[in-house]
């Protein structure tokens, strides 16, 4: 593959849609780019005038995987999205070499109970965090939160719901809880209303049958900037506050815009 000093050239070799304005990206790994499950990567395609734009977008292959996988949204005359939804299988897709972030499992130095809450495309760390084995090694329980406006954009839900299946992780099925949630429509089987919503009135906590409290729980929020604020704003009334390398904490955030 063709590389500079910053970036390889990685070729695509699947792509999945999901909706009309959600796709998933499959492509190539270089053998030296390595990355912690809940990393980001800076992307760059190349625009037809030779020009190249960039984007941050998480993992959402697990580090064990041989190739690297992609979610993304299509925002409608995104500078970047627009680009990228014109790829096809066999082209190129520019990575850097350098995985970045801090939405990882090591922000959290004990805890019992692991919340993943995700927004949309926030969904994409946690399903790399999720792939890998020391998520259930470290929690005794794991609640993936997933929150999308209409079922129809509820992405990846075959992999979520055959997850514990996987060789690797049957013996802790048991400690996998999913709860989707969709706010514009009433959907069987998903809790209907925002996480915010969900966690005022208690709603999240007894669908997960656990409590949220700073001894045992931790967090990892991802996505909507503003839901990520909102919730961080309940989270703090409640004792749950943001982990910094100074005053380790409960609680770890990724801001998509
Ligand atoms: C650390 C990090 C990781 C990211 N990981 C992902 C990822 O895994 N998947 C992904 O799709 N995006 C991800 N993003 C967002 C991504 O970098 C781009 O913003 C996105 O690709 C849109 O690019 P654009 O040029 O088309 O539009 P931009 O000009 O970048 O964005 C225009 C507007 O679109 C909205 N928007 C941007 N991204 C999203 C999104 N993901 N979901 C909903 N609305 C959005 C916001 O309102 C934003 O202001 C991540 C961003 C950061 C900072
Ligand atoms: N999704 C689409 O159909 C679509 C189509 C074209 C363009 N877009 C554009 O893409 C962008 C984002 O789309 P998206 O649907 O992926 O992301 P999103 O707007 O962040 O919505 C994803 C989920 O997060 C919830 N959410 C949003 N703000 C929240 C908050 N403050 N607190 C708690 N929950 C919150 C939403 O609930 P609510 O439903 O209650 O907001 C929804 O369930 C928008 O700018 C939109 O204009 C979206």
């Amino acid at each position: 593959m063709a590389s500079d000093d910053n970036y390889t050239e990685q070729t695509l070799t699947a792509i999945n849609l999901w909706s009309p304005s959600l796709f998933s990206l499959r492509c190539s790994r270089d053998a030296g780019f390595r990355f912690t499950a809940g990393q980001f990567a800076r992307l760059g395609v190349r625009k037809e005038d030779g020009s190249v734009v960039w984007r941050a977008y998480s993992m959402a292959s697990a580090p064990h995987d041989e190739f690297l996988e992609f979610f993304s949204i299509v925002v409608p005359n995104g500078e970047f999205t627009s680009e990228l939804r014109r790829l096809r299988v066999g082209d190129r897709l520019l990575v850097a070499k350098q995985a970045m972030g801090f939405l990882t499992l090591d922000r959290f130095v004990d805890g019992h109970d692991l919340w993943l809450l995700a927004s949309g495309t926030g969904l994409a760390p946690f399903l790399s965090i999720l792939q890998g084995l020391e998520v259930w090694q470290r929690f005794a329980r794991v609640v993936l939160v997933y929150s999308a406006r209409t079922a129809g954009e509820l992405a990846y839900q075959p992999l979520i719901h055959t997850l514990m299946q996987q060789p690797h992780l049957q013996e802790y099925a048991e400690r996998f809880a999913y709860l989707p949630l969709v706010t514009r429509e009433q959907v069987p089987g998903c809790l209907h209303g925002r996480i915010t919503t969900l966690l005022d009135n208690g709603e999240l906590e007894r669908a997960a049958g656990l409590r949220l409290e700073p001894a045992h729980s931790r967090l990892m929020i991802c996505g909507n900037p503003q839901m990520i604020d909102d919730t961080r704003a309940r989270l703090k009334q409640r004792g749950l506050q943001l982990s910094l390398n100074r005053r380790p904490g409960q609680v770890a955030v990724e801001n998509y815009w």
